[in-house]
């Protein structure tokens, strides 16, 4: 375990090497980590579509946690603006921008019912935070976001779709699946195609891309042990043991399907 350590750790300094020498920072030394594909996807957008008669203000919705994703925006000297429902996942993003010198206005609230003036922010987004609401409320949230949208300003948003493999937890509305993580309740929303382009009636779409990541290495490692041990008496999809392990024959479907829009203000 050590030497895993020391490996990663030499890692990711030569990964803020080269961070550091490709874009200029503003007022910090660190450089924070891209944790997921679908962040580095976010910023590479954010770069391509972003700027025309924008201004550099941003939100992210559901912002709170250990790696704050507003950090990049920092970094590209945006004034940074996040809010979470929850107070220690406002906590963990503020001593993580603290520690590093990152200025984030984080706050404590719900992206249902924002905190913020009208056309406030020309970015706005969420990054698996808005799958965690009913599909009532995903409605709620971007009908809130977009209030505080200038015109012309941006949302970013992120929605799992039905192909997701497996779906487990206990399906309450089509879609809605109630689980734990981390030993908490929460719910995933999981949207059909259509579904994901009737919230953006209102809105001009500027860029929609639908991904499957499959999970090949997972499928090769998940040993039937794992995958036993993963059984949910509650799964609506996978209602007996038996439908679980039948499932791990059919491993190799293991994918993360999801939308991400990019839609405009009008
Ligand atoms: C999986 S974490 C993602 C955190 C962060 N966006 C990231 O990508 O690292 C989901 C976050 O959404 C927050 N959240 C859930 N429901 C929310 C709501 N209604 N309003 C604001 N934040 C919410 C949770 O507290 C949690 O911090």
């Amino acid at each position: 375990m050590p030497r895993q350590r020391e490996d990663t750790s030499r890692c990711e300094k030569a990964v803020t090497e080269n961070a550091k020498r490709s874009h200029p920072r503003h007022g910090v030394d660190h450089v924070a980590p891209i944790t997921r594909p679908m962040l580095a996807w976010f910023l590479y957008m954010i770069d391509r579509v972003g700027e025309d008669g924008l201004d550099r203000t941003v939100l992210d919705c559901g912002a709170g946690g250990s790696t704050p994703p507003l950090a990049h925006f920092a970094e590209r000297g945006y004034e940074c603006h996040g809010i979470d429902i929850s107070e220690e996942q406002v906590q963990r993003a503020a001593a993580y921008a603290e520690e590093r010198g990152y200025d984030l206005a984080l706050r404590v609230g719900d992206m249902r019912d924002l905190p913020y003036e009208d056309a406030s922010f020309s970015y706005v987004y969420e990054l698996e935070s808005m799958c965690h609401l009913t599909k009532a409320d995903t409605g709620k949230a971007i009908a809130e976001m977009t209030r505080v949208l200038k015109p012309g300003g941006l949302l970013f948003a992120h929605f799992m779709s039905t192909d997701f493999w497996p779906l487990t937890g206990s399906e309450g509305a089509p879609g809605e699946f109630a689980g734990l993580e981390c030993g908490e309740p929460v719910i995933h929303s999981y949207f059909e195609d259509d579904e994901v382009a009737s919230y953006f009636e209102a809105h001009d779409v500027v860029w929609k891309e639908k991904r499957f990541t499959y999970l090949p290495l997972r499928t090769r490692t998940t040993t039937l042990e794992r995958w036993k041990a993963w059984y949910d008496p509650k799964s609506t999809r996978f209602p007996t043991e038996a439908d679980w392990l039948a499932a791990y024959e059919e491993r190799e479907r293991y994918c993360y399907a999801a939308w991400e829009v990019i839609a405009q203000r009008t």
